[in-house]
């Protein structure tokens, strides 16, 4: 077996609208999720979250205690800009000025994520990411944060999960307007958040050189197919493009994979690509893929329509002739349905080696779960076991060729889960508040902080 080299990023990651809380303040500006609509009215909101406003450096302690190496955790937008364009804040830039001073005092590395799920408000209102506007403002916050933390900062993830954003947008919160074509409407979306990620990319070589890396983190999982029936193969293939592959080809190797264009094209759903956006995007250049992972898909043809509840119209997957998911039956699920799949990990991190041959770093990966709290102790094997199995597979495709140069879990601390509320906790650290009552939001490391604190001592080595 290969080692694990010795300067491999283990940490853990939390997003800024899911962990910090105050919501408002200090000048900060709203988010499309501080206003959203919780559906499951007995599930938290997004406004107080963990408190790690008020509790940073306890947090950075707690880090520190358990050696990360690397904190990957984002940059809420309305906190450095209020409006999303205009006026800075300066107690946000302040607020993050300190958390990295702080990481970087206790040796851990930061890996900012600029753009995790939290559109400001007043952006959304003139379309979010479907505007052009947009793409301007992007990269005018993306340069307030190269001017205020490039000097410190040295691994930059421009965009959290864009597939998932746009393949699950009313879930993340991301409303779509009436009467449009859908499937248009997101990869018109789609191209704008790669038109933008491209120019910061850009930006990003042109200030730092190789100094600074920068990334983007889609949402990677490989796609079996439900049997090897050549039609459920090439079902397979299709939707590892809609889910996988569109996003990180253009990204990568600058064209628009064509097996979805031709669905697109089919739908009467191609979107618009003006003058000069390939050749932006053919210059992003980007130094290494970041990837959430955290179970795999399986699929079938479906030759006629699928078992949707959405009309066509409305629908992204599901198409007839194009695949539809089924659920895996050799693989064992979480509280929450979630399959669990490991060595599922190792297939994506082989193919993301022999498709684009660039480092790699996991920057999500982890179990959700109704943690019990008793005697003050959090007894988390299923956790330990979740993430043990999964390092395994990382050591295994290491071996067999993988560029990886980091795990980090999700999360480093519980959060309010994007649709799930604070009950479904991923964390290695337990925050001690429940839906509605924040209490003193205690931390208490779990039994898995403890081992993972081990795995990280002993590089990977003591499992
Ligand atoms: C990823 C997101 O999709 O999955 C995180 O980047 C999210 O923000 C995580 O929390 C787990 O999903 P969920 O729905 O269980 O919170």
């Amino acid at each position: 077996m290969k080692k694990i080299d010795k300067n491999f990023l283990w940490g853990a990651s939390t997003s800024a609208y899911q962990f910090e809380g105050g919501y408002n303040s200090d000048g900060k500006g709203l988010s499309i999720q501080d206003e959203k609509e919780i559906l499951n009215k007995e599930t938290s909101d997004f406004k107080i979250a963990s408190d790690h406003y008020h509790h940073w450096k306890e947090d950075v302690a707690l880090m520190g205690a358990m050696g990360f190496k690397s904190y990957r955790f984002s940059i809420s937008w309305t906190r450095i800009i209020p409006n999303g364009i205009g006026k800075v804040n300066q107690k946000g830039i302040e607020f993050y000025s300190n958390l990295i001073n702080e990481l970087l005092k206790n040796k851990i590395e930061p890996i900012v994520t600029m753009f995790h799920f939290d559109m400001p408000n007043e952006l959304e209102k003139i379309g979010g990411w479907g505007n052009r506007k947009v793409i301007d403002a992007y990269v005018n916050y993306a340069n307030i944060l190269f001017d205020n933390f490039g000097d410190r900062v040295k691994y930059w993830i421009t965009i959290n999960e864009q597939n998932v954003l746009l393949l699950q947008g009313p879930i993340v919160g991301i409303k779509r307007p009436q009467n449009c074509n859908v499937l248009q409407h997101v990869f018109q979306m789609n191209h704008n958040i790669t038109v933008a990620q491209s120019l910061v990319m850009q930006e990003c070589h042109k200030r730092f050189a190789a100094k600074v890396k920068i990334g983007t983190a889609p949402n990677i999982s490989s796609i079996y197919p439900a049997s090897c029936k050549p039609e459920d193969v090439i079902a397979s293939k299709n939707v590892a493009v809609l889910r996988n592959w569109f996003y990180l080809d253009i990204i990568v190797k600058g064209y628009y994979n064509r097996i979805l264009l031709a669905l697109l094209e089919e739908q009467n759903a191609m979107f618009e690509i003006k003058a000069g956006d390939m050749e932006i995007i053919q210059k992003a250049n980007l130094d290494f893929i970041a990837f959430n992972y955290y179970t795999t898909t399986t699929v079938k043809m479906n030759e006629k329509i699928a078992n949707y509840k959405l009309p066509i119209q409305e629908r992204i997957f599901g198409f007839p002739g194009f695949g539809e998911t089924v659920s895996n039956k050799n693989l064992n699920k979480t509280q929450f349905g979630w399959e669990i799949d490991p060595k599922g990990l190792k297939v994506t991190l082989l193919e993301l080696q022999e498709r684009y041959n660039l480092p790699v770093i996991i920057t999500e990966n982890g179990i959700g779960a109704y943690d019990k709290l008793e005697n003050e102790k959090i007894i988390d094997d299923y956790r330990i076991a979740y993430l043990k199995s999964h390092i395994e597979a990382i050591k295994e495709a290491i071996n067999e060729g993988s560029q990886i140069f980091g795990y980090n879990c999700w999360s480093a601390f519980d959060l309010i889960s994007v649709h799930e509320g604070i009950s479904k906790r991923y964390g290695l650290v337990y925050i001690d508040r429940d839906e509605k009552d924040i209490k003193e939001a205690k931390r208490i490391r779990k039994k898995s902080s403890y081992w993972y604190e081990q795995v990280i001592r002993s590089n990977g080595e003591e499992l």
